[in-house]
């Protein structure tokens, strides 16, 4: 027997997932307890399975998803696929100040004692060398949404002729493969983070924005602040219209307002994340990645 198992809060995208595999999509059971604890059921246990969760607000989803894994293997499940459009904890991948924890490697190695393979979509990694080295010893496929993104957006007129920014370095290969195939320009920013909630953007001499279009491009919005610092350097530097696109919508309302008011007209994301600006799903590009990698469930 084959299922896709899960969670509440992303059933829509877990089911759409489910669908394109041909497999039937089963509700992980959870019931929380008043001191806080999670009681996870599954019922009933497939021979081979997906399990699907995303792993924002990751710190609860992660014992439950660890829960299910166990009550799925122990139910005897030989196969067992975890699909995490978002991953956590990606981004502390070395102890930058005494003391510290390398979140990276212990989360990683956490999941891969659980499942036998996984399947994320753009992970943060800035100098993990890919996302194998992230889970030792099990199979790890990262999917990029970047040439989705683009052909997205490939139809649309605002585009034309649009300026596609990347906030920092890291992100100029990406957004290099989003603007390629439209035929867009590039222009890298240069980001300072001088806290959580302070971020500081400076646009390359040279950018000619003025009067064109602008889509501001990352992989995540959390705070909000490396988009806002963006949008407010484009509109400075003359930009008609500021959009938006990442593939992990982190934020809420309170942000999204923030974003409005920093100049940015429309804000997207994939569904990675469940998020009022979910405009492009990923099912189809996570069950090509099961298939490739053996993780379609038999
Ligand atoms: C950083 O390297 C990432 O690519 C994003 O720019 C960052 O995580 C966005 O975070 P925030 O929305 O909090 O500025």
């Amino acid at each position: 027997m084959q299922a896709l198992y899960g969670f509440p809060e992303s059933e829509g995208a877990a089911r759409r997932l489910a669908d394109r595999l041909g497999i039937p999509f089963r509700p992980v059971g959870l019931h929380r307890f008043p001191d806080g604890e999670s009681l996870v059921r599954i019922d009933p246990p497939a021979g081979s399975a997906v399990l699907y969760r995303s792993l924002d607000r990751p710190n609860g989803k992660l014992v439950e998803l660890l829960l299910a894994a166990s009550a799925l293997r122990d139910g005897g499940c030989r196969d067992l696929t975890l699909v995490a459009p978002y991953l956590a904890y990606m981004r502390q991948d070395a102890a930058f100040h005494p003391g510290e924890a390398v979140s990276q490697k212990v989360i990683g190695r956490l999941i891969a004692g659980a499942v036998d393979r996984v399947v994320t979509v753009n992970p943060h990694l800035h100098r993990t060398a890919g996302i194998a080295a992230v889970f030792p010893g099990i199979a790890a496929v990262a999917i990029d949404a970047a040439p989705a993104i683009a052909e997205r957006l490939s139809t649309e007129a605002a585009m034309r002729d649009a300026v596609v920014i990347g906030p920092d370095e890291e992100s100029r290969p990406w957004a290099e493969a989003l603007a390629r195939p439209l035929g867009l320009a590039v222009v890298t920013a240069r980001k300072t983070r001088r806290g959580d909630r302070d971020v500081r953007v400076d646009l390359p001499e040279g950018s000619h924005l003025a009067g064109r279009p602008v889509l501001l491009l990352d992989d995540v919005a959390s705070t909000g602040e490396t988009l806002a610092a963006c949008a407010r350097a484009a509109k400075a530097a003359g930009a008609a219209r500021v959009e938006a696109y990442v593939v992990h919508a982190l934020y809420g309302h309170e942000v999204g307002r923030r974003l409005a008011a920093a100049g940015i007209e429309r804000l997207r994301s994939s569904d990675s994340i469940p998020h009022p600006s979910n405009d492009l799903e990923l099912a189809g590009l996570m069950a090509s990645a099961l298939a490739r990698t053996g993780g379609s469930p038999r």
